[in-house]
């Protein structure tokens, strides 16, 4: 029986929602039948964090590397997503959650990007939760557009490279002004980050799971904090 301390939640809980396709594999099933499945997943991962009060979700659900897969397998994802945002809509105006996201939503094609703005001017002014996808998304690609946006102010005389903090850079990510993860799940056994959010996870408590992202339900997600709520943040410091 999980045992949660409504005290100690994170604040912040990010996931890597990796395993989709090899859980269809096992079954005979194509890829897409496991994405398919994945959303699924991720209607109850959105719906307990929303019930548990925990105000910042982040979902990692196409990475700047995803673009490499074959070229259905991408469509059929970005057709997923848009027909998601359509159908979770009213979800999302219901529950009281912001929607937004974080990536170089550029690439994305012309009828993912137009139901992804619809979504998030309609649950723009929402307070109980903010649900933010990482879409075409890479932390080095992150810091590679702040470093970007830190040189051109540098040039334009604005700032000093002396006055560069950990704030100017936090100031300039995708992310701003989200607080950093405090929890981050990866399902689907991977013990690596795959280019997830590198800056903002530096104090992170990582949790990796064995199970697949599309069997990956309310249980799992409660375990996940369980064993949260049992770690000893101590971010460098020594406490007697
Ligand atoms: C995660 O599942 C979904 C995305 C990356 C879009 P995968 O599709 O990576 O599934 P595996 O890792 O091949 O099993
Ligand atoms: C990470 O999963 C990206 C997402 C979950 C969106 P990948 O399947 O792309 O990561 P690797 O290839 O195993 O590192
Ligand atoms: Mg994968």
């Amino acid at each position: 029986m999980v045992n949660l301390n409504p005290e100690k939640l994170p604040r912040h809980v990010a996931v890597i929602m990796d395993g989709n396709g090899r859980w269809a594999k096992q079954r005979g099933l194509s890829r897409i039948k496991g994405h398919h499945k994945g959303a699924d997943a991720v209607r109850d991962v959105v719906k307990t964090t929303r019930e548990l009060g925990i105000p910042w979700l982040t979902l990692y659900a196409f990475s700047e590397e995803n673009w490499k897969r074959s070229a259905f397998e991408v469509k059929t994802l970005m057709e997923l997503l848009e027909r998601f945002l359509k159908e979770e809509l009213h979800e999302m105006l219901e529950h009281k959650i912001r929607l937004q996201c974080v990536g170089r939503i550029s690439r994305l094609p012309q009828r993912t990007r137009e139901a992804l703005e619809v979504s998030i001017e309609k649950t723009k002014d929402n307070t109980a939760m903010t649900l933010t996808l990482a879409l075409s998304y890479g932390g080095r690609q992150e810091l590679t557009d702040a470093a970007r946006a830190v040189g051109a102010l540098i040039a334009a005389g604005r700032l000093s490279p002396d006055d560069i903090s950990e704030q100017t850079i936090s100031r300039y990510l995708y992310t701003y002004p989200m607080p950093d993860p405090d929890l981050l799940i990866r399902t689907g056994g991977e013990y690596r980050v795959s280019n997830f959010l590198l800056w903002q996870i530096a104090y992170t408590e990582l949790y990796v799971t064995s199970i697949f992202w599309p069997d990956f339900g309310k249980s799992d997600y409660l375990a996940a904090l369980e064993n949260y709520q049992q770690r000893e943040r101590r971010f460098g410091a020594v406490f007697d």
